[in-house]
């Protein structure tokens, strides 16, 4: 397994940053929270090859290796499909292509959930074969004992509270959470829970405003929203989702571009020109030495 973290830019076709910046550090992050408030909110974006990361962190604080990578880019159903082999793989590209923002890799299902130990065993793992500065994991209470375990240990951790996709089967399905008084009060003391645990930070996913909006207030450490609030503390998004890569959308996700339309009609001109005998052209084609 390797251990080098740094681009070959000699054998790469990558245009990495020509300077590398100072990474950003989980202290650092912490730190943009000061006394309840975030001045400049904090930006996250997921990624999970070594180009898009490459790309996307001269404009990130936080690069999310998310486990949304088995619907994205493995046309998985669910991210329950996902293993902590793909999990590294992507984390170690993701690591390669970038320099400045910190590198948060997601636990998959099943690789956390049985004991401290077993997170401990999984966690260890992402962060020696990837080099990344932290993992995430979803739940909020129940994951308590997990979280002090792994931070006592040296592995800091963003947590995931609200809607949590890997809970798919107990919640029924991907809509809001917090409607009901019971399940509001339950966000709630998830997210006092994982800061108390030690968390560095929660990514609060799919609640109702209001909800967002107190854990903002009342936590000391960031929040991170994604169909959440404007007044959390800083901001999620898969990236493919923003860049408008799919048809079908949460209705919390911007787009920002259209994607998918610029790859269809880019690729449909390519077909166009190999069946015409267009392409290669003289440009693209080698001919022997005058
Ligand atoms: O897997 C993921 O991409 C995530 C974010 C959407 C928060 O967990």
């Amino acid at each position: 397994m390797s251990t080098t973290f740094q681009l070959d830019t000699s054998t790469s076709r990558a245009n990495p940053t020509p300077a590398p910046m100072k990474r950003l550090t989980v202290p650092a992050i912490m730190r943009r929270k000061f006394e309840g408030k975030t001045e400049q909110p904090l930006v996250m974006l997921t990624a999970y090859t070594a180009r898009q990361a490459q790309l996307l962190d001269p404009h990130c604080d936080m690069l999310l290796v998310g486990d949304s990578l088995g619907q994205v880019i493995y046309g998985l159903p669910s991210s329950l499909q996902v293993t902590l082999d793909m999990m590294i793989a992507h984390g170690a590209a993701v690591v390669r292509g970038s320099y400045h923002s910190l590198v948060i890799v997601d636990m998959p299902f099943g690789s956390y959930q049985q004991s401290p130990e077993q997170a401990f065993a999984s966690a260890s793992r992402v962060m020696a074969e990837t080099g990344c500065a932290a993992v995430k994991l979803e739940g909020g209470a129940a994951m308590a004992e997990t979280i002090t375990f792994l931070v006592e240990r040296g592995i800091p951790v963003m947590a995931h509270v609200g809607l949590t996709p890997q809970a798919v089967n107990t919640l029924g399905g991907y809509m809001a959470r917090g409607r009901s008084q019971q399940e509001h009060e339950k966000i709630i003391s998830d997210g006092q829970a994982v800061q108390d645990a030690g968390a560095f930070a929660v990514v609060i996913e799919g609640v109702i405003e209001p909800i967002a909006i107190a854990l903002t207030q009342t936590l000391e450490i960031p929040t991170i929203g994604i169909g959440a609030s404007a007044q959390c503390d800083g901001q999620v998004l898969v990236t493919e989702d923003m860049l408008g890569m799919f048809e079908r959308v949460p209705r919390f996700v911007k787009r920002y571009n259209e994607i998918a339309d610029l790859i269809s009609e880019t690729a449909a001109k390519y077909a166009e020109e190999v069946r015409a005998r267009a392409f290669p052209g003289e440009e693209q084609t080698y001919q022997p030495k005058k």
